[in-house]
């Protein structure tokens, strides 16, 4: 069947908007009907170059939702008609990662950088970001990398859960394990930082710190849990202080767009004994250097924790973030300050690079 897609076909190109073919769904596949796609900064970095040029050219988009059109031969569990959200990580649930209950660590997940050749288009045959490709209207998408959601939840709210409030929520209350009481910071309130702020607050976290440049995500942030809101890492530096009776941070969330190399050593400044920077931000991967003072991190018992998917089990993450959104616990709705056509994607990024939204959504509607 024919499709269309967004593509980032070179280094720093637009995305192009082509038509594909795509195959129907073989065994353990599905063909989904795209209904939402979230624009996370996770596929600007495909299209930069930071993950090389070689994973180009590429069918991005990884945050998404939609409805079952079709399976293919030995899928169980899912039928025609479900609704589904996108698992940027694939979990088949055998392999060690997933056994130990690691499901974000999937040893099925080499897609993950590759993509998967499904579309076929005016150059051949390109791969789809996580082996999905929300950014395409269908993608044939393997059952592993999908998670059948409850048909009362509105399919934008499953999309924006499906990474970005999944990570940011996961890196607060999974990576660094943020408790009652506690001192946290989030650095970059954007979609991931800014569920990093409603997962701090839900754990109890006492003050929780946002740090953005932009007015905007600081007055966002205060409405969904920050306690606090400021507009560089310097500024939060006599804030924690003060917040914190001189003990410093429990948890520092880096969650900027791009994690540069400058912003190790403010960020774990802000870190106190026994506590812990939690990196989820991506950058160009070719970035090997960091500059922290070991003596500290050894001799204040301090953790720098890497966090992928906020150390969330999709399977079982995704729909327990969907009940806290049912409760009214969690905010989802207000997260989504923007919908935009697949043909009006450039926009979308151009305003995510000018941090005019929080989260902004491809609605297949329009
Ligand atoms: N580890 C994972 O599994 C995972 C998953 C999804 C996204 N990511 C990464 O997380 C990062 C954030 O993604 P996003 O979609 O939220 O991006 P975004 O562009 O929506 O948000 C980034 C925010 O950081 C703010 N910011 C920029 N520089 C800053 C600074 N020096 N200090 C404070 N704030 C600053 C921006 O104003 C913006 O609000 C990206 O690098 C993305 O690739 C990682
Ligand atoms: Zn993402
Ligand atoms: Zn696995």
């Amino acid at each position: 069947m024919k499709t269309r897609a967004a593509v980032a076909y070179e280094v720093n190109g637009p995305w192009v908007i082509d038509e594909f073919e795509i195959e129907d769904p073989g065994p353990e596949e599905i063909l989904i009907k795209m209904a939402y796609a979230g624009l996370c900064h996770s596929d600007e970095h495909v299209r930069l170059g930071d993950f090389t040029e070689a994973v180009l050219p590429m069918v991005c988009g990884h945050e998404g939702s939609g409805v079952v059109e079709a399976v293919g031969p030995g899928v169980r569990g899912l039928a025609v008609g479900d609704h589904v959200a996108a698992s940027f990580i694939p979990s088949c649930g055998r392999c060690p990662s997933c056994a130990e209950g690691m499901q974000y660590l999937c040893d099925n997940g080499e897609e993950i950088q590759r993509g998967k050749a499904r579309h076929k288009g005016p150059t051949g045959m390109v791969r789809a970001m996580s082996g999905i490709g929300t950014f395409s209207e269908y993608s044939v998408v393997h059952e592993n990398s999908i998670v059948k959601v409850g048909d009362w939840y509105p399919l934008d709210a499953v999309a924006v859960t499906s990474c970005g409030v999944a990570t940011g929520w996961g890196s607060a209350v999974n990576v660094a394990g943020v408790k009652a009481g506690d001192t946290v910071v989030v650095i970059g309130t954007g979609g991931i930082g800014i569920n990093a702020v409603q997962g701090a607050a839900m754990a109890g976290a006492a003050n929780v710190i946002a740090v953005d440049p932009v007015e905007m995500k600081r007055e966002f942030a205060q409405t969904v849990g920050a306690t606090h809101a400021v507009s560089s890492i310097e500024e939060a530096g006599p804030l924690v202080e003060e917040l914190s009776w001189g003990r410093g941070a429990n948890s520092v969330l880096l969650t900027v767009g791009d994690a540069t190399s400058d912003l190790f050593a403010p960020a774990m400044a802000l870190v106190g004994k026994a506590g812990s920077l939690t990196l989820t931000s991506l950058s160009n991967v070719t970035q090997n250097e960091i500059t922290l003072n070991t003596v500290d991190l050894a001799m204040m018992g301090k953790h720098l924790h890497g966090s992928i998917y906020g150390y969330c089990n999709p399977r079982s993450d995704i729909p327990k973030l969907l009940r806290l959104y049912d409760q009214g616990k969690l905010k989802l709705d207000e997260l989504i300050t923007a919908r935009y056509k697949l043909d009006d994607i450039n926009e979308g990024y151009r305003a995510m690079h000018a941090g005019e939204n929080i989260r902004a959504v491809i609605d297949y509607s329009l």
